[in-house]
């Protein structure tokens, strides 16, 4: 990482992929590897809040409170940036993203490494984020230098992102910090409209999370709906996989139909790892089970949606 490389590294999100954070060709090769658009900033990991300062100008109290109660963890706090961050990494924004993510290996890297490393997922842009150093090897093998595997990532959806530079902050991607923890500590926090998401974040506008299979989100225990679709495909002659916890749902386990566990924190957890295995079995459509919307679960339909979102 010093000479420039491209280190991938796990987190308690998700895998991603680093670089040293004030190179910005070493930068401008992770955008590269993951055929990144250059209006998606990336996220700055740093080893401890006492490294805030090297990024950014000020963090305000809220933001300061929420990093002293959550950091390490799956939070990243959008902050007024230093001018010594190179463009690159903040797609020119006025805001650097900074977060200390929960892990062994990498706060280590951090700590012996000294200074910020970027990470943004390390995956392919557009494709699901990788849970393990498996999925990071089928989307980037080749294009980077090394990856430390640390085996499965135990939170499975990435980082809540926060911006703090307003008062009340704006959550501009949910994650695995919910908004109700959020709030518990700092008061309210609110969502933005799709006007002022895409001024603050740009980056969230791009296809997200696709499969090469579309994706089809069933609400929770939904049975009928289960079976509309599979009698609609095979009509129409279409493969069909499914993905649910609900024992209602739970339709003769081959290996097109992964039965996860019903705790919301064990589906999050293997999400990602599910659509990637039936799409590397090249069926046409995947079924998913919906959960509630509240806590982590508010993340995982993000994503869900995110990835059923039609193909431009
Ligand atoms: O959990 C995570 O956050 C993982 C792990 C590796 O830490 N990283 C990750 O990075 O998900 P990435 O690049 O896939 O997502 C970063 C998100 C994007 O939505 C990006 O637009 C937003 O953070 N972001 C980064 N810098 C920003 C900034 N200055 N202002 C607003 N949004 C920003
Ligand atoms: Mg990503």
């Amino acid at each position: 990482m010093r000479q420039g490389g491209l280190v991938a590294f796990p987190t308690e999100t998700v895998y991603g992929l680093g670089a040293d954070a004030l190179n910005a060709g070493a930068v401008e090769k992770v955008f590269k590897a993951k055929g990144r658009p250059s209006d998606n900033p990336l996220i700055v990991h740093i080893a401890s809040l006492d490294n805030v300062i090297q990024f950014a100008t000020v963090m305000c109290e809220k933001g300061l409170r929420l990093a002293k109660r959550f950091w390490p963890g799956p939070l990243t706090l959008v902050t007024t940036r230093k001018a010594s961050v190179p463009d690159i990494v903040t797609a020119s924004l006025e805001t650097v993203a900074l977060r200390v993510p929960q892990h062994p290996v990498t706060l280590e890297l951090l700590n012996k490494f000294g200074g910020g490393i970027v990470g943004p997922s390390a995956n392919l842009s557009g494709h699901p984020s990788p849970t393990s150093a498996d999925h990071v090897y089928d989307d980037l093998q080749g294009k980077i230098d090394l990856i430390l595997d640390a085996g499965p990532t135990r939170i499975g959806v990435e980082s809540t992102v926060l911006d703090v530079t307003v008062d009340p902050p704006v959550i501009l991607r949910l994650g695995g910090l919910s908004q109700e923890e959020i709030q518990k500590e700092i008061g309210e926090v609110r969502g933005t409209d799709s006007k002022e998401l895409l001024k603050r974040s740009p980056g969230t506008y791009h296809r997200h999370y696709a499969t090469r299979a579309s994706v089809v989100v069933l609400a929770p225990k939904d049975r009928r709906g289960l079976e509309k679709f599979i009698d609609q495909a095979k009509t129409t002659g279409k493969t069909v996989g499914t993905i649910s916890y609900s024992k209602s749902l739970n339709i003769n386990a081959d290996e097109f139909h992964i039965v996860l566990p019903s705790s919301l924190d064990l589906y999050a957890r293997n999400i990602f790892r599910a659509l990637r295995e039936l799409d590397k079995k090249g069926i046409d459509i995947i079924l998913v089970e919906g959960v509630q919307e509240k806590g982590l679960g508010a993340a995982v339909m993000d994503r869900l949606r995110k990835a059923a979102a039609k193909k431009e």
